[in-house]
């Protein structure tokens, strides 16, 4: 493979602090080397050893891929309908993914797929380089596993979210539910997932349900995730500390010791502004996690209930203006916060050794994105150092 010279780079968030200054690491008039998929060289512009092919990005920034650690990309039909209904004055119901769940199952394998790449797709090109996704629109055996497989056509970070809500068939027996998520249903899904989540909050699973679910799911091998705190302060977030979580998910209603607990963890916040957006819902209090000490992921939750957007720059610019995040922070958050969230090291900086994913803005610095919201900046986008 041949090595590519990214050269006149404006401002490079680099997210590591050695390469640059402040917590973004950033180094203005930079250069960067990628040599077989990877990021060989940082430094200044002018100074940046041979490569067969030069890049010139005019004094743009360049950023690390976005790492969207949370989104329902696996289903059939959307409901815009609801959400008129929801800005007309109606409550959210976290029933609606029932009516999801009811398409998705009707759907042809072939449909789901293409619905699937679609979005991804549109992640893409808006800068998204690495994308988690999860089952929990199909409810039975057969649809979560098949949910997973599409999944994992585009992603290595695939979720199973059996226990998104108990659908229909057992309203009268949810105990029943549970007991088929942690046994037959995971075993079947097991082998297609990286990950294990749990929709903690009242409607969906309790606390006994979520610690039993994630601690089978961590018998069979998988990571654990958790939709906790959403709608109401619940047990979700202290679940998650508990089961060594990557991640818990929402982080929307907490208190003291929920923010201690995630402080003293390796469980990141991930906020998800654009639900709270779409369901007219307070924002998390991102200052409160930041200035606590936990860490914070910032992703989109992209699902067509209640956040049917794939744009991380949209999510930024939410958690800068709505959640009082610095542009840096929540730059940080949507890249190497993502990271963390999902326990990887080779994504979301731009120092030697990392893959390769990069995005090329529009604009002379990454502080665009909330500065000027709405605005399509993404220029180029390059994943493994192949440019798409
Ligand atoms: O993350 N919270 C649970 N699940 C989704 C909602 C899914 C839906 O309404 O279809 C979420 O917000
Ligand atoms: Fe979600």
């Amino acid at each position: 493979m041949s090595a590519t010279l990214f050269d006149a780079i404006g401002w490079l968030v680099t997210n590591d602090t050695e390469l640059g200054s402040g917590s973004l690491g950033v180094r203005e008039r930079a250069a960067l080397v990628v040599d077989d998929g990877r990021v060989a060289w940082v430094g200044d512009a002018g100074a940046a050893p041979a490569a067969d092919d030069r890049v010139d990005v005019g004094g743009r920034a360049v950023l690390p891929g976005w790492v969207d650690s949370h989104a329902h990309l696996v289903f059939a039909g959307e409901r815009s309908r609801e959400f008129a209904a929801r800005m007309a004055g109606q409550a959210y119901q976290a029933g609606g993914i029932r009516r999801t769940v009811a398409a998705t199952r009707a759907a042809s394998e072939d449909s789901l797929r293409t619905n699937l790449q679609q979005l991804v797709r549109e992640s893409l090109r808006q800068g998204t380089t690495t994308i988690e996704t999860k089952s929990g629109y199909g409810l039975t055996v057969a649809d979560e596993v098949r949910a997973l497989t599409i999944a994992r056509e585009v992603t290595d970070e695939v979720t199973f979210l059996g226990a998104h809500v108990v659908p229909e068939e057992y309203q009268s027996d949810p105990a029943a539910y549970v007991a088929l998520v942690e046994g037959e249903m995971l075993d079947a899904c097991a082998p297609h997932a990286r990950w294990i989540d749990v929709f903690c909050e009242r409607g969906a699973f309790d606390g006994t349900a979520t610690r039993e679910i994630l601690w089978a799911g961590a018998a069979r091998g998988l990571g654990r995730r958790v939709h906790a705190n959403q709608l109401e302060h619940g047990p979700g977030v202290q679940i998650a500390v508990e089961v060594d979580a990557a991640s818990a998910d929402h982080c929307t209603h907490l208190d003291d010791a929920d923010v201690a607990a995630l402080a003293g963890s390796r469980t990141v916040a991930t906020l998800l502004p654009g639900a709270e957006f779409s369901t007219r819902h307070p924002y998390p209090d991102a200052r409160r996690l930041l200035d606590g000490g936990a860490t914070v992921a910032l992703a989109t939750d992209c699902n067509p209930g209640t956040s049917f957007t794939s744009s991380m720059a949209f999510c930024i610019a939410l958690a800068v203006r709505e959640m009082r995040m610095t542009p840096d922070e929540a730059v940080w958050s949507a890249t190497a916060g993502g990271a963390r969230a999902l326990r990887r090291d080779d994504v979301g900086r731009l120092s030697p050794g990392a893959r390769a994913d990069l995005q090329v803005l529009d604009a002379p610095s990454h502080v665009h994105l909330a500065y000027r919201p709405g605005v399509p900046l993404t220029w180029q986008v390059w994943r493994r150092g192949v440019r798409v």
